[in-house]
């Protein structure tokens, strides 16, 4: 049988394509128990106001259904719901990320393991769409995209919170003295896992910038694209319909 050789970055490292999922699923394997107290402390608490203004631009209504591709511990689902969304299906990779955030008194929030190049899921049915802090962490992202597009109804939106490149060069300095000398360092105090945040700063340094992931939507047929930066674009949101 012909072996696939073809590389792709994890983290600044190259690694072959077939090895990326399994070298992400340890690293969150590893930290799950401490991820919600590391995202706290490695971004000083701004995930939180990142993931509110993710919702604010939702405006989740009681009608509306959420898919919140690689959900981990459910922020995201659990704030849609708060807001007044009707219901929430979390789907992930990573069975211990799921576990690590389950509301079990909530019925309205659903729970998959599962991969989102691939989602077990039919054609048109949630209203919405989401993802945060996934994309960066998936081998194929065009496929995501367009798996996304594909389980989204007709006039469904699909909206992408991640780590982008940051415009200020101020900022950026602050930005990368707190990424690579701080963040690892936090990791292996609170997880014992170094190498897991210091895949976290390197891999954002290699995602697509704001306009390159445009380009991925629109790529995927979604329409009506933007984007806007939030913290001088240490994150962005993006934004496309199924129209
Ligand atoms: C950085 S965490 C983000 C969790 C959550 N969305 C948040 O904002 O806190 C990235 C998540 O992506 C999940 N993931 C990685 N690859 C995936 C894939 N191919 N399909 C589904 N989930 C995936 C990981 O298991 C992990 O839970």
């Amino acid at each position: 049988m012909k072996k696939n050789l073809e590389k792709i970055d994890f983290g600044f490292k190259k690694v072959n394509i077939n090895k990326k999922e399994k070298l992400v699923n340890n690293i969150f394997n590893s930290v799950s128990s401490k991820y919600d107290l590391m995202n706290d402390l490695s971004s000083l608490g701004f995930h939180r106001l990142w993931k509110q203004e993710l919702i604010n631009w939702i405006a989740p209504q009681s009608h509306q259904s959420l898919l919140d591709i690689a959900g981990g511990t459910g922020d995201i689902a659990k704030l849609f719901i708060k807001t007044g969304g009707l219901s929430a299906d979390i789907i992930d990779i990573n069975y211990n990320m799921l576990i690590n955030g389950i509301s079990k008194n909530n019925n309205k929030i659903r729970y998959i393991v599962g991969n989102c190049e691939k989602l077990p899921i039919r054609n048109n049915v949630y209203d919405r769409v989401t993802i945060a802090f996934g994309l960066r962490n998936i081998t194929n992202r065009q496929l995501a995209l367009d798996e996304i597009y594909r389980v989204l109804k007709p006039g469904g939106r699909f909206i992408c919170l991640e780590f982008s490149q940051v415009n200020n060069n101020i900022a950026k300095k602050l930005y990368d003295l707190w990424s690579f000398k701080i963040i690892p360092k936090l990791g292996k105090f609170i997880t014992d896992n170094e190498d897991a945040y210091k895949y976290l700063v390197e891999s954002i340094r290699m995602f697509p910038d704001q306009d390159k992931l445009s380009s991925m939507f629109v790529k995927s047929k979604f329409e009506r694209v933007k984007y806007k930066n939030l913290s001088n674009g240490i994150v962005s949101l993006h934004s496309g319909w199924k129209i």
